[in-house]
């Protein structure tokens, strides 16, 4: 039985929430669910500025999805900046929207909702200027500065939908996505910052548009000075464009249901899907769930230490938090620069009172010690949130005990890209927690687990972890190809939104996620598809085939194991992980890596040609005595050479 902890005394007295306890956790759940309408209406009216309210809650189903799109309150309009901005000018103008804290300890920038709406209404101006129109996409490939948030937003004002990729991503991943979005203009920056070194923007975007002619502005923020290549029918300076530029424009109206970005995630294939998320539910949904779940004040610091490259920096450091008016930091360095003290040391001199980051940095950090932590003051602390992966007891208890001191709630946030805000969690000043476990569902969750029947769980269990109604901020489709929106997620499970993660439930109806049960990888809390490395193997001129999988890592989460079959002839020699890794910082970008290279005489099979990826799994996890039936197989007699050559990890 796992331990339950109480919510401490710093988190529960004097919460200002309307979810303070489990008794107003149920009421509201059961609320959501009996009338989802009546219960998104009012909260969607008492949070968003709306220009035209909506009268309508929910229209679609799981059901019918292939025909009709989920849509949630369809016949209002807005721009959500107004939700982000324009709604908090009068009583939060000078309130610090945006702490910025860049790569060099102390050096900050600070922009207050005032300056911050000038900033937004400038560069969304300057776009204008450009000739972008309401529902065109533009791709934002920048690093962690406060541009990078007021281009999102300047889209945004516009109605031109966004399409933000990760700074880590090589210049062909940037050029897939300029490509599936057929985005016009670009925003970059000259150099990334992080943890001492340059990240050269500019050159790959450059990189990324060679013969992309349909590419006819780049927007360039200028942030280290470095001297960068220059196209001057294309390039613009971000500061030169938006000089003149009105620091007063008004929003352009949007629908409830118009997309308001694309993101682009891994799944079990090779190709990345953009995922769709609309202006008013995810609006809803991401200022709802970040109140409620981490219990802000008006006078929090709230810190997420992610990257706007993802689904938890658009949410819950961009769009959740200056909906709600508070004051997010945005972090462009790394944990462990100059040192592993970095996170406690900006805590305290920020008085940092929510703290956000995942289990990966949590591990990496236990590994140095405490000294790092309790040099600092963290008395400002209150809710400690993580996310992106499992967390394993020790993890959670060492977050626990020695960053909170046991007076923090550590709240243990399930989501994905796809659910566009966090689904099942702890409610900070409500729930008491266990270790490892993200606890219970958000009002519109309806967790199912479903069993190798695919029939659902009641009770404790294990099973596939599927949702059984719609909520509002859930992705709508996949970008262009509607199909593949249906056939990944409801397919599996018709009537089910299927998440592809594994779930157990104990006895209290608390949720233990167990990790993907498809072949999606998450190393750090990056999600990549087996896939996508196996599409980049075997462009290694000496690979014919391969077969990659995840296994247990002890700081990554998870490693990346490949098993490859040379061409004939070919010489395996020491250089083909290295080959392999150059081709995969190439393809996908520097934080896809992969761990370990068997070299094998043959992938395991079945006789209609399909990998058993389940002996692959077993070997990699060390447990080859428990690989099971290997009957089917079309040659038994590869498995003895894959376990004789395994690679202890
Ligand atoms: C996958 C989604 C949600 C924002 C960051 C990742 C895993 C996420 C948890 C958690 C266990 C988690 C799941 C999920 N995951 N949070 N608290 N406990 N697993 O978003 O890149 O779309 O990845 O991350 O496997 O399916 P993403």
């Amino acid at each position: 039985m796992t331990r339950l902890y109480p919510v401490p005394a710093r988190v529960s007295e004097g919460s200002p929430s309307k979810i303070a306890s489990m008794d107003d956790w149920r009421q509201q759940w059961l609320a959501a669910k009996d009338n989802p309408d009546g219960f998104w209406l009012d909260q969607t009216k008492a949070r968003l500025a709306w220009t035209t309210e909506p009268s309508q809650g929910l229209s679609g189903d799981f059901h019918n999805i292939a025909e009709q799109q989920v849509a949630w309150f369809a016949d209002g309009t807005l721009n959500v900046t107004e939700s982000c901005l324009d709604q908090h000018l009068a009583t939060r103008g000078d309130k610090v929207a945006i702490l910025w804290e860049g790569d060099e300890p102390g050096t900050t920038r600070t922009l207050t909702y005032a300056q911050l709406h000038a900033e937004v209404c400038k560069a969304a101006d300057a776009l204008r200027a450009m000739g972008v129109q309401k529902g065109e996409r533009v791709i934002i490939y920048m690093g962690m500065v406060p541009e990078a948030a007021i281009a999102m937003l300047a889209c945004a004002r516009i109605g031109a939908v966004h399409s933000v990729v990760f700074g880590g991503f090589s210049a062909e991943a940037l050029r897939d996505r300029i490509r599936d979005c057929a985005a016009e203009v670009i925003i970059t920056q000259d150099q990334g910052l992080r943890g001492g070194r340059t990240i050269p923007l500019k050159a790959t975007c450059d990189e990324a548009c060679v013969g992309e002619r349909h590419v006819r502005r780049v927007l360039v923020y200028q942030h280290t000075g470095a001297p960068v290549a220059w196209l001057p029918e294309r390039d613009v300076w971000w500061h030169d464009a938006v000089k003149d530029a009105s620091a007063d424009l008004a929003a352009v109206t949007c629908a409830a249901e118009d997309p308001l970005f694309v993101l682009y995630t891994s799944g079990s294939t090779g190709r990345p899907k953009g995922l769709v998320h609309t202006c008013a539910g995810y609006m809803t949904w991401a200022s709802y769930t970040h109140e409620t779940v981490f219990d802000l004040r008006e006078d929090d610091i709230y810190a997420c230490v992610a990257d706007v490259g993802w689904i938890t920096g658009h949410t819950y450091i961009v769009y959740g938090p200056l909906c709600n008016g508070a004051t997010t930091l945005m972090f462009e360095s790394t944990p462990l620069y100059p040192d592993a003290g970095r996170y406690w040391d900006m805590v305290e001199r920020h008085k940092v009172s929510i703290f956000y980051t995942a289990p990966t940095a949590i591990r990496a950090l236990a590994a140095q010690g405490d000294d790092f932590v309790t040099r600092y003051d963290r008395s400002s602390l209150r809710v400690l949130g993580t996310v992106g992966e499992p967390i394993n007891p020790e993890a959670w208890e060492w977050y626990y005990d020695v960053v909170g001191e046991k007076g923090c709630n550590i709240v243990d946030t399930w989501w994905q890209t796809e659910t566009g805000g966090i689904a099942i969690t702890p409610i900070a000043p409500a729930t008491p927690t266990k270790p490892g476990s993200a606890t219970l569902p958000n009002p519109a969750i309806v967790p199912t687990l479903l069993d190798d029947n695919a029939l659902p769980i009641v009770g404790p269990g294990e099973g596939r972890l599927c949702l059984a109604q719609p909520w509002p901020g859930m992705a709508r489709t996949v970008w262009g190809d509607h199909e593949r929106y249906v056939a990944t997620y409801f397919s599996t499970f018709p009537g089910y939104y299927f998440t592809g993660d594994g779930c157990r439930r104990d006895a209290d109806g608390y949720h233990f996620i167990t990790g993907r049960v498809d072949d999606v990888l998450n190393v750090s809390g990056h999600r990549m598809g087996t896939a996508e490395f196996e599409a980049v193997l075997i462009s290694v001129e000496a690979i014919a085939e391969a077969g990659v999988v995840g296994f247990p890592h002890p700081i990554k989460g998870q490693g990346v194991y490949a098993y490859v079959v040379l061409q004939p002839g070919a010489d395996p020699g020491a250089d083909l992980m290295k080959a392999a890794n150059a081709a995969c910082r190439e393809q996908i970008g520097a934080h896809a890596r992969i761990d370990v290279v068997q070299v094998v005489p043959g992938l395991p099979k079945t006789r209609s040609g399909k990998v058993m990826r389940r002996i692959l799994r077993k070997v990699a996890e060390g447990m080859p005595e428990a690989l099971g039936d290997v009957s089917t197989l079309a040659d038994p007699t590869v498995v003895e050479a894959i376990v004789a050559g395994a690679v202890r990890v």
